[in-house]
């Protein structure tokens, strides 16, 4: 199969809709990161990602919507979730809620769960709308490569392996959603991402943060390794020269970042990794970010990707 990158126009969103709606798999852009996506309720369709990704078949998938209207359709809407779907959504943030039948078990990995997001992106939202029903998508990446942000990085991952890909540019935010599971009375937060959590907590109230403890997992794609590059990721804490420079003397072939504003260290940090791949690099020495809004989950990308060196 011989891999297309498509342009943004009308004509190729129809394109691509309807090789979703024959049963198939294209990757297209989102405001976060690329997707992969399939028709979510169509069995058949939701094994093929599993397969094109190599990922692990109970790791479930994020449901994508064009319009937040369309949520109580696949989901039971708590009293917090409406919170959260009213500040948040559409936006770089996913819920997870009890799901109604229609969502079939293999887009959420067994669970009785499903996560829903709605993209904010005019290109995605008009592919879905275009499709005419929930999208199921990963990012659009081999399982523990980073996340793509850039149509190129998904030919690089998945040539030949899928038909098209829907190109939107670079991704503004960079980074995959927050995942915040709204079943309960208070939020808790399973991933960080594009939305901080002190944004929440100002509409929401105390965020609880799940942390993995190698039992059973709660979400299950914490459990697994993540957004690697080839090259060794070591990191340092935010102004920590003295760390800096003794990293710098454990190899000669590094690339040092650093003094990145947190919004543009996030839309970089992926791509960062992949061109540091392609420059042959050993040792990618971070700077970790300030640990606040954006700059959680930019330190949480980069630890998981260091973990496991
Ligand atoms: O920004 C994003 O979230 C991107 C774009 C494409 O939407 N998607 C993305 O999907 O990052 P993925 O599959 O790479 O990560 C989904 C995360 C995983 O950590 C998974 O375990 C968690 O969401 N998840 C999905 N369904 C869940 C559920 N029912 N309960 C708990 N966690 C769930
Ligand atoms: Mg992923």
């Amino acid at each position: 199969m011989n891999t297309k990158i498509l342009q943004n126009n009308s004509e190729n969103i129809k394109l691509v809709a309807s090789t979703i709606k024959k049963g198939g798999i294209a990757a297209f852009f989102t405001e976060t990161v690329y997707g992969l996506g399939a028709n979510a309720l169509n069995t058949d369709a939701i094994k093929k990602i599993y397969q094109i990704k190599g990922r692990p078949s109970d790791n479930p998938l994020i449901i994508h919507l064009d319009c937040v209207s369309k949520i109580k359709k696949y989901a039971h809407v708590t009293d917090i979730a409406k919170k959260v779907i009213d500040n948040f959504m559409p936006g770089a943030v996913t819920i997870v809620l009890n799901k109604k039948d229609i969502i079939p078990l293999e887009a959420t990995g067994g669970l009785d769960s499903v996560a829903i997001r709605v993209v904010k992106s005019s290109l995605a939202k008009e592919l879905i709308y275009e499709c005419g029903m929930p999208i199921c998508a990963p990012s659009a990446n081999t399982s523990t490569r980073p996340s793509p942000t850039q149509a190129q990085h998904v030919l690089d991952d998945l040539n030949g392996k899928i038909e098209y890909i829907l190109d939107g540019g670079s991704c503004e935010i960079g980074l995959e959603s927050s995942v915040l599971d709204c079943r309960g009375e208070r939020v808790v937060l399973l991933r960080h991402g594009g939305v901080g959590i002190e944004e929440i907590e100002k509409i929401a109230g105390k965020v609880a943060e799940y942390k993995f403890d190698g039992g059973a997992a709660l979400s299950p794609g914490q459990k697994y390794k993540h957004y690697s590059p080839k090259a060794k990721i070591v990191y340092f804490e935010h102004g920590d020269n003295k760390k800096l420079e003794e990293l710098k003397k454990s190899s000669i072939n590094h690339k040092v970042v650093m003094g990145l504003d947190a919004d543009d260290y996030a839309r970089q940090l992926f791509s960062i990794f992949r061109d540091a791949d392609k420059d042959g690099i050993d040792v990618i020495i971070c700077e970790l970010a300030i640990e606040k809004g954006i700059g959680k989950a930019i330190n949480n990308r980069i630890k998981k990707a260091a973990y496991g060196n």
